[in-house]
């Protein structure tokens, strides 16, 4: 009774449909987990390709190839340096963000004592001369680029310059990096670039009049910035609607590992490196996958590492490694592991 009850329950009552249903639901469960596996090793080899990109980008994977020797000079007011490479095709003008400068972008050496080489910006240098771009990069007047007569002052120099070496036939591009990025979409409306890129900026587009000469944007930014995100895909449409050729190039967060300051900054050993991975784990500044979990400009790794009783670092490296904590968070950060693709970008459409 108790059996057959159950049994015309099971088969003879509305709940008949269970049985199939509850195989469908399996099924289904089975299909989703496949599904989350798949896009989940799909997403593990994409970030190991990207930490392989890291990688590949050692701080001196130009040492045979490129020999830094730049000229620094002073004209109105502040400061340019630049280099030549042998047969230059192209000119780059590079502008910092702020509490950037000059210096910033080469290394310290003979021919400029007081430069300094952060990381993202001496690679970005090497990468256009390896491929035949004269650099020419000026500091800002303040701590932030402006937009009135230092537009006027940018024009003058990078005209001075291109005439006095004799570069004004070759094509001219720039790259502008956060208030660089302000100032090159301003700036390419005085100079005639015929590509610019704006870094981890979304550009000045709201205050200016744009023609249909203005030449071809690349906004290389961050996603996780969805504030900025908003603003570029505005700014992109509204290009786009005035027949200006636009591009982007997102740029994602990277895990550190033992080794990646050590392979991206000059003068950071290997043993320094793994000290800096291991205690940033301790104090849980990175996720269990060596994801940085804040901007590093929030993390207070300064602090754990004067407490640290364990280190021996060389003060002047902490901007570099600021620099890389920010760019392995990929919030706001000058990045140069997009060089290969940016490069080919100003390139293609140079002839
Ligand atoms: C920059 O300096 C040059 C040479 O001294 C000068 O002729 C030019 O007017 C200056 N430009 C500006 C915008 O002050
Ligand atoms: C935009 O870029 C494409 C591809 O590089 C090119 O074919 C086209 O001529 C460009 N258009 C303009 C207006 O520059």
């Amino acid at each position: 009774m108790l059996k057959q009850g159950y049994k015309s329950k099971a088969w003879n009552s509305p709940q008949k449909w269970k049985v199939p249903v509850l195989a469908l639901l399996g099924i289904s469960l089975f299909l989703i987990l496949v599904v989350f596996f798949l896009l989940k090793s799909h997403n593990d080899g994409q970030q190991s390709s990207l930490a392989h990109e890291v990688f590949k980008q050692r701080w001196n994977i130009f040492e045979s190839s490129v020999q830094l020797h730049p000229t620094r000079e002073f004209r109105n007011g502040t400061d340019l340096i630049w280099q030549i490479p042998k047969s230059p095709k192209a000119v780059l003008f590079l502008a910092h963000g702020c509490n950037g400068r000059a210096v910033n972008f080469w290394d310290q050496s003979p021919d400029c004592p007081s430069c300094i080489g952060l990381p993202e910006e001496r690679l970005l240098v090497l990468h256009g001369l390896a491929r035949g771009f004269a650099i020419i990069t000026i500091s800002s007047l303040g701590r932030c680029w402006t937009f009135g007569e230092e537009v006027l002052i940018g024009n003058d120099i990078i005209k001075w310059w291109t005439n006095n070496k004799k570069l004004e036939k070759l094509p001219l591009v720039a790259l502008g990096a956060s208030s660089g990025g302000y100032f090159v979409s301003v700036l390419a409306t005085n100079v005639r670039f015929s590509r610019i890129v704006l870094m981890i900026a979304e550009g000045m587009f709201q205050q200016m009049d744009i023609e249909q000469n203005y030449p071809p944007t690349l906004f290389v930014h961050m996603p996780k910035d969805l504030f900025r995100q908003q603003k570029i895909d505005e700014n992109m449409e509204m290009l786009r609607n005035k027949g200006i050729n636009v591009s982007v190039i997102e740029c994602k967060e990277f895990p550190l590992s033992s080794n990646v300051l050590a392979d991206r900054i000059p003068g950071l050993d290997q043993t320094i490196s793994a000290k800096l991975f291991k205690l940033f784990q301790m104090k849980g500044f990175i996720d269990q996958n060596g994801y940085m979990r804040k901007d590093g400009r929030t993390t207070q790794w300064k602090k754990a590492l004067k407490e640290s009783k364990n280190f021996l670092l060389d003060k002047r490296l902490v901007p570099h490694i600021q620099e890389e904590l920010n760019l392995a968070f990929a919030y706001h950060e000058m990045t140069s592991l997009h060089s290969d693709q940016i490069f080919k970008w100003f390139e293609s459409h140079m002839n």
